[in-house]
């Protein structure tokens, strides 16, 4: 069921734009779609977008542990609770589940161009990045030990790299307290320090997680990304296929994708699918500090927003980007400087668009 509080959370807008059958102006995302586009369209643009595109290094096919370990100033990454102390999660073998040293959550602690950060990497290979009781305790502990370093005095931001597929389902229950507590951890930290949730893999960040990173004080995604509150695989579960193809790439990024997320104003910074790119995006966040007023706490903008839809009727994509577009402009000038939806094609913050 969805509900206005989905919506204002920055979470699952799936169900009253997933009946429409209507896509096509989305498509799954290729790798580094836009250089990609470019090297398409010929000529001699193309030579220097192929060249760009061979000297990416991908942010997604990094492992988790290379993800942290590469947005940590080199020579200052050290892993927290790594898999050699062994914390496993108690609850997987019982149920034939084969567990893993560090739970499928990296914990590291260093410097972002010479800012004191912990970066906690999600690795989507494991169970769907599903946080379960010890990679929620791991996330919490992580970011409670960065927030008592901030009350003593030492500012330490956070960066939480999102691959999860929400709460973990062998630990049902331990893992929706998790939540709770991971949330409770943000709102304490962020009054001192940014909290930077970064959705780069492609399996995206739902659940209970989606709320995670809609507290968090800029979201950073990749086209490749995915947010929302319901999966896919749960929507298709509870209402059928009819209601929503969850086998159907192109409906699911054309709702869930870092494109259509990023044009509804859910999301900060949209970036290609680049190593380097990310971390001089995730430095400038840092770098501006933690923003005067937070997406969740702008609750009449959102509340406003919801209000102009009309939920009665089945909403296109492509429809739907033109209505943020032109509602995110409208309301761009009373939220200057927060953390706040960003209209398409406007704005520093989109790095594609400051290339060009
Ligand atoms: N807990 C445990 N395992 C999970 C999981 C979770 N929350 N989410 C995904 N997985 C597992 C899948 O079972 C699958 O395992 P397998 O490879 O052993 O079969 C693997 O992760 C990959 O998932 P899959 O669905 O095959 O990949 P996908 O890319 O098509 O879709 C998601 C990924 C996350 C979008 C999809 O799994 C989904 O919709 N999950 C539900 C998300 C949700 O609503 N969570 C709410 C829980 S609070």
């Amino acid at each position: 069921m969805t509900n206005s509080a989905d919506v204002a959370k920055g979470g699952d807008g799936a169900e009253w734009v997933s009946t429409h059958k209507s896509h096509e102006s989305y498509s799954e995302p290729g790798p580094s779609s836009s250089a990609l586009a470019e090297v398409a369209k010929g000529g001699d643009g193309a030579k220097s977008a192929s060249r760009e595109y061979l000297q990416r290094r991908s942010f997604i096919e990094l492992s988790a542990r290379d993800r942290a370990h590469g947005l940590l100033d080199p020579g200052t990454a050290r892993e927290l609770a790594g898999p050699f102390d062994r914390i496993e999660s108690p609850w997987l073998s019982v149920q034939g589940v084969t567990p893993q040293a560090d739970d499928g959550c990296i914990v590291m602690r260093g410097t972002i161009n010479g800012n004191e950060t912990v970066v906690i990497a999600f690795s989507g290979a494991f169970q769907g990045g599903g946080i379960g009781e010890v990679s929620g305790a791991k996330l919490t502990a992580a970011l409670d030990l960065a927030c008592l370093d901030n009350e003593d005095g030492k500012p330490t931001s956070a960066v939480m790299l999102l691959e999860t597929g929400g709460v973990r389902l062998q630990e049902a229950n331990l893992g929706l307290a998790t939540v709770a507590e991971i949330i409770s951890s943000i709102i304490a930290l962020r009054r001192h320090a940014p909290v930077i949730s970064v959705i780069a893999g492609p399996v995206g960040c739902f659940g209970g997680m989606s709320l995670a990173a809609g507290v968090s004080s800029y979201i950073v995604m990749t086209p490749e990304g995915r947010l929302g509150l319901n999966g896919p695989e749960v929507i298709e579960e509870e209402s059928g296929v009819d209601e929503f193809d969850a086998g159907n790439r192109s409906l699911i990024w054309s709702i869930f994708g870092g494109q259509q997320r990023y044009d509804q104003g859910l999301v900060d910074v949209l970036v290609d699918d680049d190593t380097d790119q990310m971390i001089k995006t995730v430095r400038e966040l840092i770098a501006k500090g933690v923003p005067a007023v937070h997406r969740s706490e702008q609750i009449d903008l959102y509340r406003s927003r919801i209000a102009a839809l009309d939920p009665s009727r089945q909403w296109d994509p492509k429809e739907l980007h033109s209505w943020s577009a032109a509602s995110l402009l409208s309301s761009e000038a009373s939220t200057k400087g927060d953390a706040r939806p960003t209209a398409p094609n406007e704005g520093p913050a989109n790095e594609k668009e400051k290339k060009q």
